[in-house]
């Protein structure tokens, strides 16, 4: 990481997006440098899967960020990361899940499959599932009618909310957005928790997009 902030430059930032074969430790070094510097910390591949997200123009990146490396490895420890479909996904009942699939309607492409209609149709037929086997559940969406047709009923509650969003090609287009937390948990509304992770009160900056990272997570 430090030997990518020394070298920082467009030229190493494209030699280093175009390397293909590393060690697991170099490949988390290069995730992070690319995620840093790269255009508003989009994260897309193509149809090869091979990231193609152009440089950014952030002036001085900072891209080692020790203190929140080691925060983020101490609160991992003794978790199972998995990158795999969501249809693979195996919770148990007492288990909470957030589920913050690409939004119905908007960017889709961080995977050459994309996101479409009968993905978010499979997706809400594994909330019900899971809501049926006692699995706590919080989703994050678009505010449009199809999600709220496909989580509409008894079962879940559903809030809207006005998120920020920080990838659009135009500043004047980074406009709050209409977006959906749909949760199955009584007591307190967990929208607050959505709002404090998009807005970066967790130590997200929220001029980084937040859509950079994996986003299903089983066993929380
Ligand atoms: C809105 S982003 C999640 C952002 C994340 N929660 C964060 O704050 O950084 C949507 C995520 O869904 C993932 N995704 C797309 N298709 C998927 C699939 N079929 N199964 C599981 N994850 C998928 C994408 O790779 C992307 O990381």
């Amino acid at each position: 990481m430090e030997e990518h902030q020394g070298k920082h430059s467009a030229s190493h930032f494209y030699a280093v997006r175009a390397e293909k074969s590393t060690t697991p430790l170099q490949q988390a070094a290069r995730t992070i440098y690319l995620n840093k510097t790269c255009y508003n910390g989009l994260f897309r591949l193509n149809s090869q899967s091979h990231f193609n997200v152009p440089l950014g123009k952030q002036t001085s990146p900072e891209i080692v960020q020790a203190d929140r490396l080691r925060a983020c490895a101490q609160a991992l420890q003794g978790v199972d990361l998995a990158c795999q479909d969501f249809r693979l996904l195996r919770a148990k009942k007492g288990d909470f899940v957030y589920l913050d699939p690409p939004y119905d309607g908007g960017y889709t492409g961080y995977t050459p499959q994309g996101f479409q209609k009968q993905d978010q149709a499979d997706l809400a037929k594994l909330a019900f599932a899971l809501h049926e086997r006692g699995v706590k559940l919080l989703i994050s969406n678009a505010d449009t009618p199809f999600v709220r047709r496909l989580y509409g009923g008894e079962t879940f509650r559903i809030e809207q909310v006005r998120g920020p969003r920080s990838l659009n090609c135009r500043g004047s287009g980074r406009k709050p957005a209409k977006e959906l937390i749909i949760s199955n948990t009584s007591g307190p509304s967990l929208a607050p928790l959505v709002i404090d992770h998009l807005t970066g009160r967790y130590g997200l900056d929220p001029s980084w997009g937040t859509l950079a990272c994996a986003a299903w997570k089983e066993d929380l």
